[in-house]
């Protein structure tokens, strides 16, 4: 594990944006397996000023995003096809036949789980993963639970998470309570992860994530088994990390 502690917000997403642009300079084919939420806004604001500046090109990369709200048609303001559309996919030239996003309002979510799975499969899986996490340690919509999925799945959401998606609704009401999500296994299979978190309110879940036991509890310890995992900080998210309790062969860095 890589752990890399930067300034602040700006330079963390700078960083992750420079992470992208370098995946896809030396495989311009990749597939990117990407995130909705707050945090990777800024890196995705990067990621259109650097192909803007003809320093990246996304013509041949295909993009798998890890979920989707069920029961919101893709042009809905709050699904997250239209959050990648309107902070991403509109201002860069990926190809639309390359965008990859779980359809929550697909008649059947059980037969779009297995068809999303088997388009990643085709694609012969992901290159580099981009992650959030939730204050309870989710990754994805991998709730905190006794078991986790092992492949793409409808999840239910816990109170926790329709209560820090709300913000983005008019009410607490209009979450919906389930998604589709990639599975723990779907996730842990990508090449390469790299695992954005700001701000003080993820300080817990990192301070697990890098140095707890590893418990369904918390999804997000299982990306310790991951053989290329960086995980990108800014100082607040990291202010509960003891590097004592870090495993001998976790790399940590704080840049100034
Ligand atoms: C979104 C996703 C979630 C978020 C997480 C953090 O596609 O999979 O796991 O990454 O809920 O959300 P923010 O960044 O809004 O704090």
């Amino acid at each position: 594990m890589r752990i890399i502690v930067e300034k602040d917000y700006q330079t963390m997403s700078k960083k992750a944006a420079l992470m992208v642009a370098s995946q896809i300079t030396l495989k311009p084919d990749s597939n990117l397996g990407l995130a909705t939420g707050g945090t990777p806004l800024g890196m995705y604001d990067k990621l259109i000023e650097m192909y803007r500046d003809d320093e990246i090109d996304f013509n041949e990369v295909q993009s798998f995003n890890l979920d989707e709200y069920c029961g919101l048609k893709a042009d809905h303001p709050n699904s997250y096809h239209h959050y990648m559309y309107q902070n991403l996919f509109n201002e860069i030239n990926i190809q639309k036949e390359n965008i990859h996003i779980p359809d929550g309002a697909a008649e059947d979510s059980q037969q779009e789980c297995r068809d999303y799975e088997k388009s990643i499969k085709r694609a012969r899986g992901i290159d580099l993963q981009i992650l959030g996490i939730g204050s309870n340690g989710h990754i994805g919509f991998n709730e905190p639970a006794e078991n986790l999925n092992v492949a793409t799945e409808v999840v239910d959401l816990t109170e926790e998470t329709i209560e820090a998606n709300s913000r983005y609704f008019d009410s607490k009401d209009e979450v919906p309570k389930k998604a589709i999500s990639m599975g723990m296994a779907t996730i842990l299979k990508a090449d390469r992860i790299v695992l954005l978190a700001s701000g003080k309110n993820k300080a817990e879940a990192i301070k697990k994530t890098v140095s707890g036991k590893i418990s369904t509890q918390v999804p997000a310890t299982l990306l310790q088994t991951h053989p290329e995992i960086t995980i990108l900080l800014d100082q607040e998210a990291a202010s509960l990390i003891n590097k004592e309790d870090l495993s001998a062969d976790c790399h940590f860095e704080i840049c100034e």
